[in-house]
């Protein structure tokens, strides 16, 4: 038998509340009632009474109708744009939300509420917008869209394709600040990291895993040697993230630093200084939730943030126009927390056997410890290099300041030769820095300090291990020999 089952207890079959029976008599497509639940009445027909399974049949029903599910949109209006911030009535979506604003449903994000209004940050240009312009939530704004297709690709900050290759295969969407892997979850840094640059990979080696933080002033060389460590590194993807700068310097670093093979294993994500500053964080997030797909699957993952301090300057900005207080130096807490937000998400993961190994510029003129990026990154850093504005004037690149710069893992992952011959070397080049003036002026007497007389013969050699011509890698291997080689009279000295 099939029909509606009649509600309310023991009604016989072929009846109905009014009398008419119509349900039975015209019964609609919809499958047989299970017989679980049946009873026979006084009668002796069958009755039914509401079971689970008889809201599964209405439920049924329903759906075979095919009724279209209308998409829930709250929305609401703007009532206020003062500078970066605009402020809407009649939004009820949380912070961090993507709102679509105004006729060309420019994207734009919920930062914060006030007096019952929520206020709203553009992530672009936000033109043509009026008093009452709409402002509708945008659930699928907020995550990110990942996958291999990003491999070899451009993309900016909101995710958008920026090489002209057209749309991106994605296959999968991952939150943009997911939280950090529990310590429980992460590997210890135990292997290095080869970067083809020499100086690095003898004297201040880089760890599978390592956070490194590079500090220096504009124009020492940081866009070349990150350039040499995208092209070189052993790693199998690389994400490039440049954020704030100039849009010729990140077609230069496209159009040469990755011109060749290395293009294929990386994904770059561009966000120019012209770009909101909103965008900034949002694409520094970005680059993070990409490492971390890589990561997820199993891959060593090499991340380049370039810079560092421009984002947490986009985080400054943002958190000035919602009104949060500035703190140390200006800087509001929630933008220097940022450094260390962005510091924990890489390392490895036990499970995946993936790590995420992360170098980031930091933007300071001969270590200014006064910056307040520049102290919050080497607090949470497993090492740092500073590049010299010194040395880059002598020629020297990379500029490398080997005395000033540190990396915290090497004891993990070199082997006591190697970590020996790096001491050596660094003690040479710091004995060289401390009697510079001395020796200059001509009152250092040779032979007096039969190690600095060692020191200041073996300059020439310590100053070429330490530059690199721009297109030539060195090998790991060779440079670790290399270096073992160079100090080796001092052992038998
Ligand atoms: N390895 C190198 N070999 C030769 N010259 C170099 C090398 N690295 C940097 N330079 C020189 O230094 C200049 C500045 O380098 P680069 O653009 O990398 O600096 P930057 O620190 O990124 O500057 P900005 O702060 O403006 O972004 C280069 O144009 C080049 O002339
Ligand atoms: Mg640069």
């Amino acid at each position: 038998m099939t029909g509606l089952p009649t509600p309310g207890p023991h009604r016989p079959v072929g009846t109905s509340p009014t009398g008419g029976g119509s349900a039975q008599e015209n019964p609609p497509p919809v499958g047989e009632v299970p017989t679980a639940g049946r009873r026979r009445g006084p009668a002796g027909g069958q009755v039914q009474s509401v079971t689970p399974n008889t809201t599964d049949a209405i439920a049924r029903r329903i759906a075979a109708l095919r009724v279209p599910a209308l998409p829930l949109r709250r929305g609401g209006v703007v009532v206020a744009a003062d500078g970066a911030i605009i402020e809407a009535v009649g939004i009820t979506a949380a912070i961090g939300s993507r709102v679509a604003i105004g006729p060309v449903a420019a994207a734009g994000e919920v930062i914060g509420f006030r007096d019952g209004r929520a206020l709203l940050m553009g992530l672009a240009a936000l033109p043509a917008i009026a008093p009452g312009a709409a402002v509708l939530a945008d659930p699928a704004g907020s995550s990110v869209a990942v996958g291999d297709a990003l491999l070899g690709r451009v993309i900016d900050g909101l995710g958008q394709p920026l090489d002209g290759l057209g749309p991106l295969a994605t296959t999968a969407q991952v939150p943009a600040s997911p939280p950090p892997l529990p310590p429980h979850a992460r590997a210890r840094v135990t292997c290095a990291l080869p970067t083809g640059v020499r100086a690095i990979d003898g004297l201040l080696s880089v760890g599978v895993g390592q956070r490194i933080g590079i500090m220096a002033g504009t124009g020492v060389g940081k866009s070349v040697l990150l350039g040499q460590i995208t092209r070189w590194a052993q790693a199998d993807v690389v994400v490039v993230a440049l954020i704030g700068e100039r849009s010729r310097e990140i077609s230069d670093f496209l159009d040469t630093e990755l011109s060749g093979p290395a293009r294929h294993r990386t994904v770059t994500i561009a966000v120019p200084a012209s770009d909101a500053m909103l965008c900034r964080v949002r694409g520094a997030q970005r680059a993070f939730a990409v490492a971390e797909w890589f990561r997820a699957q199993g891959r060593q993952v090499l991340l380049i943030l370039d810079s560092l301090s421009r984002v947490v300057h986009g985080a400054r900005e943002v958190a000035m126009a919602r009104g949060e207080p500035g703190g140390a130096r200006g800087f509001p807490p929630s933008a220097l927390q940022l450094v260390a937000d962005l510091a924990e998400r890489a390392g490895g993961d036990r499970q995946s056997g993936g790590a995420i190994t992360l170098i980031a510029t930091v933007l300071a003129e001969n270590d200014d410890r006064a910056d307040p990026v520049v102290d919050a990154a080497r607090g949470v850093m497993d090492g740092h290099i500073l590049l010299s504005r010194r040395l880059a004037g002598r020629g020297q690149f990379p500029a490398i300041d080997l005395v000033s710069s540190a990396s915290r893992v090497m004891f993990d992952i070199c082997d006591a030769d190697h970590l020996a011959a790096a001491a050596r070397f660094r003690r040479l080049i710091a004995l060289i820095e401390e009697n510079r003036d001395l020796v200059l002026m001509g009152a250092y007497a040779p032979g007096a300090d039969p190690e600095l007389d060692q020191a200041l013969a073996l300059q020439p050699v310590l100053a070429a291990f330490m530059a690199q011509p721009r297109a030539q890698a060195a090998a790991p291997d060779d440079s670790i020999a290399t270096l073992k080689a160079l100090v080796a009279p001092m052992e038998t000295a």
